[in-house]
């Protein structure tokens, strides 16, 4: 195949949703049609389950998880499907906002009885911060739910993004028996409840095919009609364009865990969901079809096994074939670098691959050379515009508890935030090591796996501070002038950019009347601009 073609044939997206909406459940079914998996229950949920935020061997587990389920990649007809998993735990947000930088599209998952929950609103802002374009499957429909319409409106205000429905779901909650496509005037059935993958849906033509009868109670059908009816009229019909440009979401009703409507859902996004799309740098645009390999480190995750220190980083290929053994240039260090056993992720085994295309995401091994937004090519020094860090909100000393291990620890506070676990500041005098996360459950992994992989003991001391946020200027008197009367809540990030850490927001309010001069940042995006 040339490589145009294997461009247009992948998709890569990821699957969001808040918390049990079903995005563990929904993966596992697009595997199964994808006969990545065999058996239901192979995908374990990577979540970090509320009852167990203070166990560190479930964390452990959970990370050991999330590394296999990182990328799911499979082929189904003819395209090459790239699932790029991410973290459901509300802590390790960054983790997925990071993710959504390396996929050309989304599936949001909602669950029909709970509507917009507070995660989804947040996903949704990143992705319309990106225009990534949005698919929404609202799922559970076995269950009483939201009533359609309303649920239609609740997801346009809440999500500030145009819907229109793509499928419509014939009955809901105990009625619900199947959805009808009404773009190929298809209504897909489901005889029988837990309906295995194997027994494909009974298909009708039309919402008038009088065998509809033969399955669906006639009170349920009557509404079914009615609502088709009304749905016709309400929506405007789905555009293509809309969508690519992420203004426009279609929707789809069914059921993960009775594969009801999931088929539906997967064949359409095999059709109207984008290949890879071009990129941005702060240079220039990159287009898929570029010769030249471009890439972005966008996940780094260290080896499980802490006799071996290797990380694994994770690399969207934005452009151009990557080889293996081939020599490509890392920007950052202006380095060569080459990979013997660049590994791929086809059907949930790690294989050593050869080559990989754009869209596909290829983890390299790494002793400790990459961060998060490196970028590799062949010569040219691009900078991918990632998501940016949010301000931390929760501000953290580091003690070190072992004072022969100060070296352990110091290693060990660097790598982890270079893999985005958290973001690290020094304050001085006396270099002190301030930790900040967008969660609390950040810093039990730190100190976990500090202790595990590094066999460095610390603890974490509160700050009261309320943000942390960048400062940049062109006026050094001034800032010379604030880093010394506010020497007790400035620091320096790990680029030696420095960080006012604000009290509360009055006191911002005032440093930005007294020093007008500063600005102060609450996202790092300035770096790249
Ligand atoms: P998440 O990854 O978004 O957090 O959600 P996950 O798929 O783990 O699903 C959360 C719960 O919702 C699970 O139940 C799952 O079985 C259930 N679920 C998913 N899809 C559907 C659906 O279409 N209909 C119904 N009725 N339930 C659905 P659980 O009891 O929390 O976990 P488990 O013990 O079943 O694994």
């Amino acid at each position: 195949m040339d490589f145009k073609s294997e461009i247009k044939r992948r998709r890569t997206f990821a699957i969001i949703s808040h918390p049990d909406a079903g995005k563990t459940t929904l993966t596992e079914k697009l595997l199964l049609f994808g006969n990545a998996i065999q058996t239901a229950g192979a995908v374990k949920s990577n979540k970090i389950r509320k009852t167990s935020q203070s166990d560190f061997m479930e964390i452990e587990k959970q990370r050991g998880i999330s590394v296999s389920t990182s990328v799911m990649a499979f082929e189904y007809d003819g395209k090459q499907v790239n699932i790029l998993d991410t973290p459901g735990h509300k802590d390790f947000a960054e983790d997925t906002y990071r993710t959504l930088t390396a996929v050309d599209s989304v599936i949001l998952v909602v669950d029909t009885a709970k509507g917009v929950e507070e995660q989804t609103r947040k996903l949704m802002q990143v992705c319309r911060m990106r225009n990534t374009p949005v698919m929404i499957f609202v799922n559970k429909m076995d269950r009483e739910g939201i009533y359609h319409f309303d649920l239609l409106e609740e997801l346009e205000k809440e999500l500030q993004i145009a819907v229109c429905p793509y499928t419509w779901p014939v009955g809901s909650g105990r009625t619900f028996k199947g959805v009808y496509n009404l773009y190929n005037n298809k209504v897909s059935i489901q005889n029988g409840e837990n309906v295995s993958i194997a027994e494909p849906a009974i298909e009708f033509e039309g919402v008038t095919d009088p065998a509809l009868t033969n399955l669906v109670k006639e009170d349920t059908l009557d509404t079914f009609k009615e609502e088709v009816e009304f749905v016709n009229e309400m929506f405007e019909p789905f555009s293509h364009s809309l969508y690519s440009e992420g203004y426009l979401a279609p929707v789809f009703f069914g059921s993960a865990l009775n594969n009801n409507g999931v088929l539906e859902l997967l064949e359409t996004f095999l059709e109207i969901a984008p290949s890879p799309r071009s990129i941005e740098t702060a240079e220039r645009v990159i287009e898929p079809e570029e010769e030249k390999l471009t890439g972005f480190i966008f996940k780094i995750h260290a080896n499980l096994d802490p006799n071996h220190r290797d990380r694994i980083a994770f690399m969207r290929i934005c452009s151009g074939k990557f080889e293996r053994n081939k020599f490509y240039f890392h920007t950052r260090s202006e380095k060569k670098m080459r990979f013997s056993s660049p590994t791929s992720f086809m059907a949930n085994n790690k294989n050593i691959v050869d080559e990989a295309y754009p869209g596909d995401v290829i983890g390299l091994y790494d002793s400790g050379n990459f961060k998060i937004g490196d970028t590799l090519t062949e010569g040219e020094t691009l900078h991918f515009r990632g998501i940016p860090s949010f301000s931390p909100e929760i501000l953290r000393e580091v003690n070190n508890l072992d004072n022969f291990k100060t070296k352990q620890l110091d290693k060990g506070v660097r790598q982890l935030t270079d893999e985005g676990v958290a973001q690290l500041f020094i304050q001085q005098p006396g270099n002190r090591k301030i930790i900040g996360t967008v969660g609390e459950l950040q810093y039990e992994v730190i100190k976990y796996r500090l202790e595990h992989e590094y066999g460095a003991l610390c603890n974490f001391s509160p700050l009261s501070f309320h943000k942390a946020l960048w400062i940049t200027t062109t006026d050094k008197k001034q800032l010379e002038e604030f880093m010394f009367r506010k020497s007790s809540a400035v620091a320096f990030d790990k680029e030696k950019i420095p960080v006012f850490f604000a009290e509360s927001e009055w006191m911002l309010k005032i440093a930005r009347e007294s020093y007008p001069a500063l600005t102060f940042h609450e996202t790092s995006d300035f770096k790249v601009d």
